[in-house]
Order: C-alpha cells, then sequence, then structure tokens
C-alpha cells in the first residue's frame, strides 16, 4: 500500500519536473556513458550479471524520460573494445545479456515497437559473437522505419577506432575505392601517387570524414553524461562531444533517476546560451577557413590563367 503510494507520488513528481524542463530548451541529443553496474551488484550482494540487467531496467527507464521530454537522439556506450578484455565470464554473461535484450527491446511487447524508437547498433559489430550480431542486425532492420527517438547503442565500439576506420572510409572515397576493391590502389607510376595525394589534400575534410563516423545521421550531443563519479570520457564519442555539455555525477548507473536527469538537463538549460556562442563560433570560424582555403585555391588559378594569357599575348 506503501509503496504504491509512494510510486505514485514518484510519478507525479517526474510529470510535474518534466513540464518544468519543457518550459526551456530541451537537448536534441544525449549521450550516456553508463557507468557503476558491477560496483551495484557488489554493494547489493548480487552477481554481475545482474548488475548489468539492473543497468539495462535504468536504460529503459532513463529513454522514457527522455521520450516524455521529446529528447530526438540518445546514445549509450554498452560495451567498449576494452570491455574484452575483462574475464571471459563477464565478456559472455554481457554478450548474452547484450542478445537478450536486444530482442526484447524490438519485441511485440518491447520499448522500441511500443514507442516508435530506431535502435542503431554502433561499432565494429565483426567483434562480436555471430548470434549477438544477428540479433543486432535484426533491431536495425525491424526498427528501420521508426522516427520519435533513435537509439544508438555503442558496442565494440570506442572512438579512436570509429575515427580511424571513418578516416580510411573517406580515403577510399575520395580515390573512388568501392569496399570490394579494398586491397588498395597500385599506384603505377609517380604522377599517379602525386594526383593521389593532391585529390586526398582537397578531399579529406572534417565533413568527409564525419561522413563515415558510425553516428553520422545523429547531430552532435548536447549533453553527454557519466554516471559513478568518474570523470574521463573513455574513449567515448571524442569527435562528437566537442561542444557537449559535460554532466559527471556519482550515483551509480543502475540507480540512476529523474532527480538526476532534471538536476543535469536544468544544468544545461543554465548554460544553454554560452554552449550556443561556442557552437556559433566554432562553425563560423570553420566556414571562414573553408573560404579562405577555396579562395587561396581560386587565386592560384586566376594566377595561372593571367600567366598563360599574358604568354598568349606577348608570345
Ligand atoms: C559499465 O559498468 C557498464 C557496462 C560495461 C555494460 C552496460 C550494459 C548494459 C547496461 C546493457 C545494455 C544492453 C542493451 C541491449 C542496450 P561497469 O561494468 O564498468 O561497472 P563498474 O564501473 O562498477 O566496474
Amino acid at each position: 500500500m506503501l509503496r504504491t503510494i509512494w510510486n505514485a507520488l514518484c510519478r507525479a513528481i517526474a510529470w510535474i519536473g518534466v513540464r518544468i524542463l519543457l518550459c526551456g530548451p530541451v537537448p536534441q541529443h544525449i549521450a550516456i556513458i553508463m557507468d557503476g553496474n558491477r560496483r551495484f551488484a557488489d554493494r547489493a550482494g548480487i552477481d554481475r550479471k545482474s548488475g548489468h540487467g539492473f543497468g539495462y531496467d535504468s536504460l529503459i527507464q532513463t529513454l522514457e524520460l527522455c521520450l516524455d521530454l521529446g529528447v530526438r537522439y540518445v546514445t549509450v556506450y554498452a560495451f567498449s573494445i576494452d570491455n574484452f578484455a575483462r574475464s571471459q565470464e563477464e565478456v559472455s554473461a554481457l554478450m548474452e545479456l547484450m542478445r537478450e535484450k536486444l530482442d526484447l527491446l524490438v519485441s511485440n511487447e518491447g520499448l522500441a515497437t511500443a514507442k516508435g524508437i530506431r535502435v542503431c547498433v554502433l561499432g565494429d559489430l565483426t567483434l562480436l559473437p555471430e548470434d549477438v550480431r544477428a540479433s543486432a542486425n535484426r533491431a536495425m532492420a525491424a526498427t528501420k522505419h521508426n522516427s520519435i527517438t533513435v537509439l544508438n547503442i555503442c558496442v565494440a565500439y570506442t572512438s579512436t577506432q570509429e575515427i580511424v576506420n571513418a578516416t580510411r572510409e573517406a580515403v577510399k572515397e575520395a580515390l573512388g575505392l568501392s569496399s570490394s576493391k579494398s586491397g588498395g590502389s597500385q599506384l603505377t607510376n609517380e604522377n599517379d601517387g602525386r594526383n593521389s595525394l593532391k585529390t586526398l589534400d582537397s578531399q579529406i575534410t572534417k565533413e568527409s570524414i564525419e561522413r563515415h563516423l558510425y553516428t553520422a545521421g545523429s547531430p552532435w550531443p548536447d549533453v553527454l553524461i557519466r554516471t559513478s563519479g568518474e570523470t574521463r570520457l573513455s574513449n567515448f564519442m571524442l569527435w562528437q562531444a566537442c561542444h557537449s555539455h559535460l554532466a559527471f555525477c556519482n550515483v551509480l548507473w543502475p540507480n540512476f533517476s529523474f532527480r538526476h536527469l532534471f538536476w543535469i538537463i536544468f544544468q544545461y538549460q543554465k548554460s544553454y546560451r554560452s554552449l550556443q556562442h561556442h557552437w556559433i563560433k566554432a562553425q563560423s570560424f570553420w566556414i571562414i577557413l573553408q573560404y579562405q582555403r577555396s579562395n587561396r585555391s581560386l587565386q592560384h588559378h586566376w594566377h595561372k590563367a593571367q600567366s598563360f594569357q599574358t604568354r598568349q599575348k606577348f608570345g
């Protein structure tokens, strides 16, 4: 009885909190490093897989709050490439949980199905066991037409691997090499090499690399949250989070609740003006840089054309 009253009270408070936050700018994209599942399990005296299971429940609750707030993109760090170094037992348990929860998410009763969430699993999926990769592909295919919110789940992911991969793809694109020809270009002479270098110099840009990041299609995160009191980014979205509002909170991920999210978004709203200012400054700096670059190359062509005309005129 008391518990029912308590739950109803919490729901009412969350409802009011959401209305308050909706009066200000709401982040379009929230990224989360869900940290502290094992410490939660150790403190609660339960096994670690159950700790990660409670972490998944916390993700679902947070996702529901994000939906109420109208957040369009949520990106979570579910498994880093470095996590493969954990004990065989824990990696297997986590992979099994991942497969189970991905299937649940997109089942008939799953949140993604019920609320129109598009699930994208990002990372080097070739590193995953076959069955987890199959679940990931199924989840992505089943939800590809959903458009209310995008849930990016980063698995077998590190930001540095993502940037290296994107750079490789951008180079292949610039040189016109399809992935089927990924054996690499055979440069036949020195001229070919020089031309390729020129192409790379002009075509490998910030945009060409961003087009190949796993998160291409999602805007950059406005807010990046890390729980459990750690104040590191641990190789998560290093490129995309360059202007994000960073929020480190002491709570362990399974205990993350509305009051933590409320406080983080409230802080984000307080710093919104100055964040916008940095964004605009960075963007206009980039536009000026691009303009100067193309201007230099235009001038170069201009001078070449002029000296050609002069040579024609005066022999
Ligand atoms: C970090 O806490 C958490 C993880 C490595 C796993 C998180 C995974 C989930 C919550 C399941 C997600 C599943 C889907 C399908 C999205 P930790 O293990 O590093 O804990 P610690 O910091 O206390 O050691």
